[in-house]
């Protein structure tokens, strides 16, 4: 049997602050199976970037562990890390964190190329359709909105046509049509090619197309919603 896609296992974060510790991320235990659709929920500082961070390796955690593909990544080294990310994690930072000195064609084409995809010119454009900015390949981050920087960032997530997609708040600066159309490219994404999505949201509208919502406070689970069986209904036929 397969492993699952991500585990985490007493998953903990903490942060020195003012000569205390602050705990960030509190023994989390998830299990997000392949081409599970999860959004996690949750109040500002409840620890849900982090989280993502952690889970793609761009953090470590303080205890606990986190398995990729049954591999658990803080044994890796750096180098191990920047592989797993470029073949296997698509990630889009609540901040973007597009590179300022490359255009928005460019920041789409890095991760295209770095994982050896074919043709990476004519996918960089298709993406940057896709996302309805076709006609900005050329503008460098600082000449675009926050929105039109967050579907660069999203273009950019989905390019090396990751397995696993962890987006933080992917449709936070854009408007409902443009959200939903980003929803629609990332739902058939997923059909299409069984990707793995966690996506970080406070909109209910967006953690409603999700087969799972976990909600976080303080650190901690406090709700994990799955998806619960259909159930035949009761025919009396037995009595
Ligand atoms: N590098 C850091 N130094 C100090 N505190 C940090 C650091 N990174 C995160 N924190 C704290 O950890 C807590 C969780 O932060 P995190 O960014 O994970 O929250 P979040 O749930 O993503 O919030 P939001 O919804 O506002 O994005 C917050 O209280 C934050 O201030
Ligand atoms: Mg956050």
């Amino acid at each position: 049997m397969n492993s699952p896609r991500i585990e985490l296992r007493q998953l903990t974060r903490k942060l020195p602050s003012g000569g205390r510790e602050l705990t960030i991320l509190d023994r989390v235990d998830l299990t997000f199976q392949a081409g599970e659709f999860a959004a996690v929920l949750g109040p500002s500082g409840s620890g849900k970037s982090t989280l993502l961070a952690l889970m793609a390796g761009l953090d470590r955690p303080t205890a606990g562990e986190v398995l990729i593909d049954g591999m658990a990544i803080q044994s890796m080294s750096e180098d191990e890390l920047a592989l797993l990310r470029r073949h296997k994690i698509g990630f889009v930072f609540q901040s973007f964190q597009l590179l300022g000195n490359l255009t928005a064609r460019e920041n789409v084409l890095l991760p295209i190329e770095l994982s050896g995809q074919p043709d990476p010119v004519g996918r960089a454009n298709e993406l940057l359709a896709a996302v309805g900015l076709d006609d900005r390949g050329h503008h460098y981050p600082s000449q675009l909105s926050g929105g039109e920087q967050q579907r660069v960032a999203l273009a950019r997530g989905f390019a090396a046509r990751p397995p696993i997609l962890l987006a933080d708040e992917p449709t936070g600066n854009l408007d409902g049509a443009t959200g939903r159309r980003i929803l629609e490219l990332m739902t058939e994404l997923r059909r299409r090619a069984g990707t793995t999505l966690v996506l970080v949201t406070h909109d209910p509208a967006v953690a409603a197309l999700a087969d799972r919502r976990i909600h976080f406070r303080d650190g901690r689970v406090e709700r994990d919603e799955q998806p619960v069986l259909a159930v035949p209904a009761e025919t009396g036929a037995l009595s």
